[in-house]
């Protein structure tokens, strides 16, 4: 199967790890909008919104989804906000396969609470702004999905499988 497969979900989610293994067990090319962004701009995701804003970021991010979206064969992760504007949820589901890594912020905060790299998740309740974050984006993220997987806090293998079996 040529398809590409598409993850999106919450900063913490599994994204990148179980993207990579899915990768390998299908044969495809992994990809990760933030790393090709990061990689393109020579600079990383904090600094394009200490410099751009968050604004400036988005509108990086929508083109690097349209572009890779063009590919075959590849699994991408994309940025936890990625699915806010309507055009990157069209290409996504024009274009792909999209799974949606489903778990709580709670859950999410234990994986990411000490990460400095997330310039959203610099905010004195780091806690408060995931639960906000998963409220407001939620709706979004099922829309997208062709295939929602409750994660929690299972292993990336089985994760994988059941990714695998739902594709
Ligand atoms: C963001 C998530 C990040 C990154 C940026 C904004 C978000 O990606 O794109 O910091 O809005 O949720 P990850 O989901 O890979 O952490």
């Amino acid at each position: 199967m040529d398809k590409n497969i598409i993850l999106v979900g919450l900063m913490g989610a599994g994204k990148s790890t179980i993207g990579r293994y899915l990768a390998k067990q299908l044969n495809k090319e992994f990809l990760d909008t933030d790393r090709v962004i990061e990689e393109r701009t020579g600079v990383d995701i904090a600094t394009i919104f200490e410099i751009e804003g968050e604004q400036g970021f988005r509108d990086r991010e929508e083109q690097i989804i349209k572009e890779l979206c063009q590919l075959e064969n590849i699994v991408l992760a994309t940025g936890g906000g990625s699915i806010l504007r309507e055009e990157n949820r069209k290409n996504m589901k024009e274009h792909g396969h999209v799974v949606y890594l489903c778990t709580t912020a709670e859950l999410l905060y234990s994986r990411i609470r000490f990460d400095k790299s997330r310039p959203l998740m610099q905010t004195k309740s780091p806690l408060t702004t995931l639960r906000n974050l998963l409220n407001d984006r939620e709706p979004f993220y099922k829309e997208v999905a062709d295939t929602v997987i409750m994660t929690g806090k299972q292993k990336a293998a089985v994760i994988v499988k059941r990714v695998e079996q739902a594709i």
